[in-house]
Order: C-alpha cells, then structure tokens, then sequence
C-alpha cells in the first residue's frame, strides 16, 4: 500500500489525457521521507537486460496481485526517487545505481538529432525544432523490464508518430532505427565492450506510428533526468524496456529490419519485437509475474503481480500482430 491515497492514478491512454491527471510534483516530494530504506540490494554484474530479476525479491513470489494487476485500473506511481535511483543505462554502467551515480557527466544541452534514411525531410535538426513539431502530452505508463520488476512513471513527450510524420517517411520506410549518443568522454561506460555502441533499437513502422509510442522529454512534470535518457527517449509501453532506448542522436527510416543492440548480443534471448509476453519464457527465466516498484516505502517490499499480455495494452496494440506467431517473433 502506497504512502497515500493520492498516489493511485489511473493508467492513462490517449485520447484521454488530462494534465490535471497527473499527480503533480508536491505530492513526489513529499515521498523523499521515505527515503532510505532498502535502497543498496546487492547487485549482480552485467545484470541488466543480461540477467535475471535481481534479487530484490523480499516480497514472495506467490503473493497475490494487488489492487493493480489489472490493465487500466488505478495504479500507484513508482515514487521518483525509485524511478530515478534504479536504472539501466550501460553507457552509465551496468549496475542499477550506476547511472544515477556517473550521468551527471552527460551533457543534455545543446542537443541535436540526425533524422536519415527513406524520408523527404532529412538532415540534422536541433532539439527544440523537433519539440516545435507537436504538443507535448502527459502519459502515465506502465514500463516492464525483461529482467521481472516494473514501474508506474508519469511521462512527458510527443506522440513519436506525429514527429515521424512530419518527415514524411516514404513508401520504403518498413522500420524505424533510433540510435544513443557514444561519447566516451560523457559515458564512462562505453570503455567496455558490454554492448557493442552505440546503443541502437528498432520498431516496424506501424509500431513507430501507433498513438501510444511516446517520445519523451520529461517525467513526474520535470525534465528527463540523465539517468532516465536526457533529453529525448523513447518509451514503448508495451515492449519490454529495454526497447525504450535513451538519448536519442540519430533516427532512421530503413526498408531493412535495423540491428538492435540486445539482439545482436544475444539473439536467442532477445527478438526484434520484444513485446511484453508472459506465455514467452526468456530462456533463462519465466516471464509470468513481475515486481511492481511502485508506491511502496521500499523496493524490497515490491509486490509480485501476474504480468500482462502486452504489458495490458493488448485492446489497444495486439491489432498490429495479427496473424503473427508471437512465439517465433518474440
Ligand atoms: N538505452 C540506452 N541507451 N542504454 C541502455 O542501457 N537500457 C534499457 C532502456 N534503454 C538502456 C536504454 C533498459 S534494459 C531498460 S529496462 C530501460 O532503458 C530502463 O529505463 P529506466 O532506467 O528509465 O527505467
């Protein structure tokens, strides 16, 4: 149970989309009494989408479900210190407190985007213009990490699709690429080779255009935090997160399937689509139940909840595989 009532909000999903909804920034303050508890579990190395649940795992794993279980009920949010304080970003190092700890180095400003491949528009363009594109949207989410725990952020962004249009992909354009900054002058972690940087990820178009792809600036109504992917990411809410890839330079359009980073280290763990999938095991682990960080006083006491076909946004997305075998395309 979260430390107040004030802190369960409703799951939002276009085209309702309130600002008011919002738990605003007072209420996130208030958590920092909370603070302090069980902050420093043990970490695994290269536990990050390499690795299993980390063994935060007080809470039994048969607990019941809570109130939350259910896609598009009232959910608590993850407090903004558990958001911000346990992260994978492996420029930043693969331990989770790593990237709050070292991204302090990332330099979110200026910051531009190369926008390439079969588009009309291309070229390189400075963050602001794309933030002229369209109207930024408050967007409650759900984000699952392959590695069995999951949190309730309240995110800031453009609806992605609005942005790819305003490129005017071609007929060509089956897929869009999106790839991290690499600078290893900013990113202590790129002197190891745990991923092969830069970071890159990919969607199918229709993927990229759905209404629920975000590209986010900002979370809990500040801007993104370093550590969360400064200044632009993408937030995909009914993938596993780690196709949610942070500080975004580059976007392509591309006839081919892109190259991701997870699956071009470990393919038979991580397909293309990475749809959120509990009947899909990962090989090394069930993908049935996850750990809600979320509105508790610490991550040790998460509570175990069964995991939802497409994160619970299946009404909405489950229309872009049709007819796919979610088995084979994992
Ligand atoms: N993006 C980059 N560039 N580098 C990363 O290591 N990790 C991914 C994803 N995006 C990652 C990344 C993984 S594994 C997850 S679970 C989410 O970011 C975590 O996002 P969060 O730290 O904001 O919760």
């Amino acid at each position: 149970m979260g430390p107040a009532g004030d802190a369960r909000v409703k799951i939002i999903l276009p085209p309702e989309l309130p600002a008011s909804q919002i738990t605003p920034e007072p209420v996130y303050r208030a958590r920092r009494q909370l603070m302090g508890l069980g902050l420093a579990s043990p970490l695994l190395a290269l536990a990050g989408c390499a690795g299993a649940d980390d063994g935060g795992d007080a809470a039994a794993p048969g607990a019941p479900a809570g109130a939350g279980a259910a896609g598009g009920g009232a959910e608590e949010l993850t407090r903004f210190e558990d958001a911000t304080s346990y992260n994978n970003f492996y420029e930043f190092g693969t331990a989770k407190t790593d990237p709050a700890r070292y991204a302090s180095s990332l330099e979110p400003a200026p910051w531009s985007v190369v926008v390439g491949g079969e588009a009309e528009l291309t070229g390189t363009f400075p963050l602001e213009d794309l933030l002229a594109i369209t109207a930024a949207q408050d967007r409650t989410y759900r984000l699952r990490c392959v590695e069995g725990w999951s949190m309730v952020i309240p995110w800031q962004g453009l609806p992605l699709g609005e942005v790819l249009r305003h490129f005017k992909p071609t007929s060509r354009a089956k897929y869009v690429a999106f790839t991290t900054l690499a600078d290893p002058r900013q990113m202590p972690g790129l002197r190891y080779p745990s991923i092969n940087w830069p970071y890159r990820e990919g969607l199918r178009i229709d993927e990229a255009m759905h209404p629920l792809a975000l590209l986010a600036t900002g979370m809990y109504g500040k801007p993104l935090p370093n550590q969360n992917g400064a200044p632009l990411r993408l937030v995909v809410p009914w993938k596993y997160g780690f196709k949610s890839i942070k500080s975004i330079i580059r976007i392509d359009f591309t006839e081919a399937m892109p190259p991701t980073s997870w699956n071009q280290l470990q393919p038979e763990e991580y397909g293309f689509y990475s749809n959120v999938n509990p009947d899909v095991d990962h090989p090394r682990w069930s993908q049935r139940s996850e750990r809600r960080i979320a509105g508790t006083a610490s991550k040790l006491f998460a509570e175990r909840i069964p995991t939802l076909p497409f994160n619970g946004y299946g009404e909405q997305v489950a229309g872009l595989y049709a007819g796919m075998d979610l088995r084979k395309w994992f």
